[in-house]
């Protein structure tokens, strides 16, 4: 089973309108409602390849209610969200196809509190028995303290859990401080957290050798169209996508952790870290095969409107498409 994360998740409304502009009044020419907030987008990827999933984080009020609803009716998910006063955020982007921009409006969400943060660890902690793998993807709502996630990566490796930690900012420096099976930022957040402007690969991998040295097991880079560097302190890949006209690339990151967690799911489910198998470190194979599925989601997810979908044909067929060269 896959325990996923979604502390803060939110609605996520799109409203298409053709030259949008503050002040003016608008039609909208098309709307897409979806439950979103990474960790749903990822648990709804995942829901897709056929993986068991358990979704746990906070709701509050209707929109908290409607979110929960719509993961449950996912294959292979059970939800566990810990009901919280307010009101679940709902985040508007309207975007405008004419002039190319997008304007996004989005919402705080609930306030949490040190018993409801607790009750949190609580729940969290009951369900890693039956997890391989966790992630903990997404910012945290307000009252939440950065570094919660770093709590929750020791506590899962106290139980054999392996963790997939997506974040940015406070909440992604203490996390990999705590050792996570794997963390997967993307340029942006790379670049933050090395100080420096991650122009190409070989900036990427030289942000990933940091991250490893200070606790990550695995860093899996993404690089948006320029593909994913994915490095261990004993291997480097580069995974490169082929020539693809993308709908959305939104949520691809999301995508790329799913697929990232259910091929770690599949290798280690029934194992626990200090036996067997799951003891040693990931060999270079099993990695290759991470990234290859994590690449080929993330790509399904281009080519559609909706954030974090995916099929599983597609996924398949992505999977021989994708070129990785091994760097190191
Ligand atoms: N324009 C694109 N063309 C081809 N592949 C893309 C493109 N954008 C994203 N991808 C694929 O999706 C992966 C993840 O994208 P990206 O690095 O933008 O993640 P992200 O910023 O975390 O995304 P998000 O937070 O919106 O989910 C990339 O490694 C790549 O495989
Ligand atoms: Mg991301």
């Amino acid at each position: 089973m896959i325990l996923i994360l979604s502390l803060s998740p939110a609605e996520d409304r799109i409203y298409y309108i053709k030259n949008f502009k503050a002040g003016g009044l608008y039609r909208v020419v098309g709307t897409l409602r979806s439950a979103g907030g990474k960790g749903v987008n990822a648990a709804r990827v995942a829901s897709a390849l056929g993986a068991e999933i358990v979704l746990a984080g906070f709701k509050a009020g209707e929109t908290g209610n409607w979110i929960e609803k719509q993961a449950a009716g996912l294959k292979g998910v059970r939800t566990e969200f810990l009901e919280v006063r307010g009101e679940t955020r709902t985040n508007i982007n309207i975007i405008d196809k004419e002039s190319g921009t997008e304007t996004e409006i989005l919402e705080a969400g609930p306030k949490i509190s040190a018993d409801e943060t607790e009750k949190m660890t609580g729940l969290l902690t009951a369900e890693m028995p039956g997890a391989s793998v966790a992630v903990c993807t997404g910012g945290m709502p307000e009252g939440m303290e950065p570094d919660f996630y770093a709590h929750i990566i020791r506590a899962a490796a106290g139980e054999g859990v392996r963790t997939i930690l997506d974040t940015s900012g406070e909440m992604l420096v203490k996390g990999v401080k705590a050792s996570p099976f794997m963390v997967k930022p993307n340029r942006r957040e790379l670049g933050v957290y090395a100080g420096k402007d991650i122009k190409g690969v070989a900036d990427a991998v030289k942000a990933s050798e940091l991250m490893l040295s200070q606790g990550a097991g695995i860093v899996t880079a993404s690089l948006g169209p320029d593909g994913a560097v994915m490095s261990s302190r004993d291997w480097c890949f580069e995974a490169l996508s082929p020539d693809i006209d993308v709908v959305n690339t939104i949520g691809s990151g999301d995508s790329m952790v799913a697929g990232l967690a259910v091929a770690a799911d599949r290798i280690f489910s029934g194992c626990r870290q200090g036996a067997g198998k799951a003891g040693k470190a990931i060999s270079a194979g099993d990695a290759e095969g991470m990234l290859r599925l994590g690449m080929a989601c993330a790509l399904a997810n281009t080519q559609f409107e909706d954030i974090g979908r995916v099929e599983p044909e597609m996924v398949e067929r992505y999977l021989s498409m994708i070129k990785i060269r091994r760097i190191s």
